[in-house]
């Protein structure tokens, strides 16, 4: 399957909305509060998403098949999440390719560390993110949750 990546600007708030409720639905169900919140959002609170965090999209055609979303948290740190791949592209190297373009725009950005989360027994999201140099790296003054690991990688 030939795929591309993207960032999704304001305009295209709809699919993303569609694509963002899918993954949630897979990854949480629809009953977690994260679902039920975000299943009311108007189109403002989309657009206002898309406009606050840099939002990348895998595409096949013109159908969106994964997504990840990256944050600035600090002047020295851009934070990773929400990465995920319908399970009908699962398996072609397309999460690494996403996570890798959000590393780039990370690297514009001119900071110095990429972070993010993973569920300990995540062994997939794992491997995505070693094979781009992500390690686990304790984060000062924060307890993680002990099904959890933090990973960074530094960009500068
Ligand atoms: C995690 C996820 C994004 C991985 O995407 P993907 O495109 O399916 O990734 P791949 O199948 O290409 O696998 C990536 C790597 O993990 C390896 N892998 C896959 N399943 C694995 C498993 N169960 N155990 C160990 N390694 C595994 C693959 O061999 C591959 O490594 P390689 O490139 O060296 O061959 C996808 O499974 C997903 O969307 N899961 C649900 C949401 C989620 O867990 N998101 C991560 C949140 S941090």
């Amino acid at each position: 399957m030939t795929a591309r990546i993207t960032r999704l600007t304001e305009s295209d708030w709809r699919a993303f909305a569609v694509i963002r409720l899918r993954a949630l639905a897979d990854s949480l169900g629809e009953r977690d509060p994260q679902y039920q919140k975000e299943i009311a959002f108007t189109a403002a609170q989309w657009r206002r998403r898309l406009r606050d965090h840099a939002q990348f999209a895998a595409l096949t055609g013109d159908r969106v098949v994964g997504l990840i979303a990256a944050q600035q948290e600090s002047p020295d740190s851009i934070y990773l999440y929400s990465l995920w791949l319908d399970p009908i592209a699962r398996g072609q190297g397309l999460a690494r390719s996403l996570v890798a373009a959000a590393v780039d725009w990370a690297r514009d950005q001119r900071v110095r560390t990429v972070r993010l989360r993973v569920a300990t027994d995540n062994s997939a999201a794992r491997a995505v993110y070693e094979s781009l140099g992500f390690a686990e790296a304790a984060v000062a003054g924060t307890v993680e949750p002990r099904d959890e690991v933090a990973m960074s990688l530094s960009v500068s």
